[in-house]
């Protein structure tokens, strides 16, 4: 054979090699290619190595030459296309490329804050004891938040130093009827007033919602935290109401026995007044006030306190929920770190 018919044959050979290892889709195609032209018994390239013998004795060492230089370039193409398929074999969304013995990535779900499971769980069970929900606005104006809940003017209650006044022009002139002062509301007990202005008794709600006062903050104290409003108004309710809806509540709430002690104590907007304590799993702990709806409370709203009593309370609800859960601190549940908020 001629030498340059052997160079030519030897040049098609890494033209047609290099497409074929370049153009396979897979591994399988890759492993044909690689037997058609380096198979080691009749592949191609092998075929031209045998017709070596045919050339002249003066040409061989050029022809020999040559053939080595193409059978590594081959070679080199073949490793590159290997190279390639295992590349893309990592992107498992390649079609037909998923590696299904690898390890799923489960995706992380999210679920309501404890707090708003909270809310939601005390809802259910005061609904279950008649108290539909009411709603009130974080804004207040000084009536509903001070003096119809018998809070009059001078009343350290209202220090500005104990609330979340706003800034409104209104406030700063001190003028104008509209532009009365506002505050973030520092009790839930607004909401009281709110009902009874717009409804004839008998009364039977909760409010459940956020406060805010300048507590510093502490492993009981949140200067935003949230309260449970109740407020029963109707004929012949009494303290035993009190203690008896308390009771069913937090049996419903903790689970199982707890009992309730009553502590006298002094809000403006109840007569008698008394801090709520619960005994859980043989610890007290104070959950709140309550107290019988003051008559001037009453009057104010334009009810009649010779014709209904009622009585009403509020509950921290981030202690309740605390409790429950033996939380130590309830800053834990507004640094919004995961490792804490996904345990309920
Ligand atoms: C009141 O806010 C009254 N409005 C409760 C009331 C309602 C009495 C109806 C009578 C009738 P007090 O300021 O004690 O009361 O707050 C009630 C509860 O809110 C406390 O017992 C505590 O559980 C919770 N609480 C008060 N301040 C904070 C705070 N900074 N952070 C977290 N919880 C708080």
């Amino acid at each position: 054979m001629a030498l340059a018919e052997f160079l030519a044959e030897l040049d098609d050979l890494l033209t047609g090699a290099k497409t074929a290892f370049d153009k396979a889709p897979d591994e399988a195609a890759l492993e044909s290619a690689r037997i058609e032209f380096l198979g080691a018994k009749s592949g191609r390239l092998k075929s031209v190595q045998k017709s070596l013998g045919s050339i002249d004795k003066s040409d061989k060492p050029a022809a020999g030459k040559h053939f080595n230089e193409v059978k590594q370039a081959i070679e080199a193409a073949f490793d590159a296309a290997v190279g390639r398929l295992a590349g893309r074999r990592g992107e498992s969304d390649a079609p037909g490329e998923f590696d299904l013995t690898l390890p799923g990535r489960r995706p992380r779900l999210g679920h309501l804050h404890p707090i708003t499971q909270t809310i939601e769980d005390l809802k259910e069970i005061m609904g279950r004891l008649g108290f539909s929900v009411a709603e009130g606005p974080e804004i207040e104006d000084e009536w509903h938040n001070f003096e119809a809940l018998n809070i009059p003017r001078e009343h350290p209650a209202r220090d500005p130093l104990e609330n979340f006044y706003l800034a409104t022009a209104g406030a700063a002139a001190g003028t104008s009827k509209d532009d009365r002062p506002l505050l973030l509301r520092s009790q839930t007990s607004t909401v009281q007033i709110r009902v009874m202005e717009r409804t004839k008794p008998p009364v039977r709600i909760i409010s459940l919602g956020r406060v805010y006062r300048p507590d510093p903050a502490d492993a009981t104290h949140y200067p935003m935290f949230h309260q449970i409003e109740g407020l029963l108004v109707d004929q012949h309710v009494t303290m035993a109401d009190l203690k008896s809806v308390l009771r069913l509540f937090a049996m419903s709430y903790f689970g199982g026995e707890v009992h309730i002690r009553f502590r006298p104590s002094f809000f403006p907007f109840t007569e008698p007044s008394v801090e709520v304590d619960m005994q859980w799993h043989d610890r007290w702990i104070e959950m709140g006030g309550a107290g019988m709806v003051d008559p001037n409370v009453l009057r104010a709203v334009g009810y009649d306190p010779e014709q209904v009593t009622g009585f009403a309370f509020g509950l921290g609800v981030e202690r309740v929920c605390a409790r429950r859960h033996q939380v130590t601190d309830i800053r834990e549940f507004y640094k919004n770190d995961v490792r804490f908020l996904e345990q309920f």
